[in-house]
């Protein structure tokens, strides 16, 4: 069985993710407004309302994800696996989801070439042979202003469960079904963490399957059976992108790289910050080790125009909406059951909680003082920074003002986007 084969084989076994909610972030142009933002366009060069998107490996329910969240967009999802397909193109109907065309494709034979604004693979290059043929193929769909979102393993989140892997694939034995393959993972959970003699390296991962076990059977069989996963530090993140001709714009949630938010050491914190992005990031890498930030990146074709931080004045003068929350869509084996909201921000004490998502992946958690509240609902409709700056200064104060919306634009907090006027 060649490689592809094994890989089609696991995800038909077991179609990921198993889903359970599909998100649609509003306003409608909420998710499109953050995209433009990260990668620092001007209104002139904005990924348009129906711009073109390619999910390669796309899974069960991403492409409808996608198109909730950019619904004029004209999306094509392609995946390697039918079983995956089949359940894809069932939520996608139930959702009432139209501008999405599902294709059996292998990323490694895809033959797009500057055809994509936007080409979204996320957990899936890691599993190819090569996932340099698949981040080039990626790269060469791209028109030449386009970008991609990317995610690989990071190796720090799938260190603990090589070890339990390669056991597990000794103890497996010829012609077994998937369904016993799963059956010897359970028991080697069970036997490895009740048996007082053994030390797993990483317990409490091999804890969270045990549990995820009988609910979630894509999740556990995708960490303790896939055949084939490739993962990354920074540095080797970096050389992937660059040998695929990309470059890195932005990470999708870049508040999660800064080592503030998880040491309060300041001449630490400041030490880190004298050093060069990479240097930075790697740092942040290696001192939180598994609770470090997934590998989630935007990245754009090396030959695309460098686009410099907006200057004051473009940030007064941009025309900026609140989130207004997310519409979920909750799945209970394969049928769309039940609809449910989750609104942008929890009142906690003195603070603002909530997790600010770019319409996949496990989003950017906040906390920000309550008082950011009235600023927060003056971008109730579409206004520039620059009106709500000159309505509440003399409240907040203009420099602290500035600072407070700044740090609720997309590249901290994001519960602030700017739309296009047009
Ligand atoms: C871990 S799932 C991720 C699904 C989706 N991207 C998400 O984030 O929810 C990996 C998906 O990639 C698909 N896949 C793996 N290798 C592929 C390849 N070479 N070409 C196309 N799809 C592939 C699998 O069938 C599976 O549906």
């Amino acid at each position: 069985m060649s490689s592809f084969d094994a890989v089609e084989a696991q995800y038909d076994a077991f179609p990921y993710p198993q889903p359970s909610v599909v998100a649609q972030q509003l306003p409608a142009g909420f998710a499109r407004g953050v995209l433009n933002f990260l990668t620092r366009r001007r209104l002139e060069d904005w990924f348009p309302a129906s711009m073109r998107i390619w999910i390669a490996g796309c899974g069960t329910q991403q492409a409808s994800m996608w198109a909730l969240c950019y619904p004029e967009a004209e999306i094509v999802a392609t995946d390697l696996s039918d079983g995956v397909l089949d359940i894809a193109r069932s939520l996608a109907a139930q959702l009432g989801v139209d501008n999405v065309l599902f294709e059996k494709q292998n990323i490694a034979d895809a033959a797009y070439e500057a055809e994509f604004d936007l080409a979204v693979s996320t957990g899936v290059i890691h599993h190819m042979p090569d996932p340099l043929v698949g981040a080039t193929s990626l790269s060469r769909s791209l028109k030449p202003n386009g970008a991609a979102i990317v995610m690989v393993y990071n190796e720090m989140h799938r260190r603990a469960l090589v070890p339990f892997r390669s056991a597990h694939q000794l103890l497996s034995q010829d012609g077994e079904s998937a369904d016993q393959r799963y059956q010897l993972a359970s028991t080697m959970l069970d036997a490895v963490l009740d048996a007082p003699r053994c030390a797993p390296i990483g317990r409490p991962s091999l804890t969270g399957l045990r549990n995820a076990r009988d609910h979630d059977r894509p999740f556990v069989a995708d960490a303790l059976l896939h055949p084939l996963e490739h993962t990354y530090d920074v540095s080797g993140l970096f050389d992937l992108l660059d040998s695929a001709g990309l470059r890195y714009a932005s990470w999708l949630h870049p508040a999660a790289w800064d080592l503030s938010r998880y040491l309060t050491d300041e001449p630490l914190i400041a030490r880190c910050e004298a050093l060069d992005p990479i240097d930075q990031w790697r740092v942040v890498h290696a001192l939180t080790g598994v609770g470090s930030p997934m590998f989630e990146v935007i990245a754009e074709r090396r030959e695309a125009p460098i686009r410099p931080p907006y200057s004051l004045d473009e940030v007064l003068a941009l025309q900026v909406v609140r989130s207004n929350g997310v519409q979920g869509f909750g799945i209970e084996h394969e049928k769309v059951t039940k609809t449910g909201f989750t609104p942008p921000y929890e009142i906690e004490g003195a603070m603002l909680k909530g997790t600010a998502r770019v319409a996949f992946g496990p989003g950017n958690d906040f906390a920000v003082p309550v008082a950011a509240r009235e600023v927060i609902d003056a971008f109730a409709t579409e206004r520039s920074v620059g009106e709500v700056v000159d309505a509440l200064s003399s409240k907040f104060g203009r420099q602290d003002l500035i600072e407070l919306i700044a740090n609720l634009l997309p590249s901290q907090v994001g519960l602030l986007s700017p739309l296009h006027p047009a």
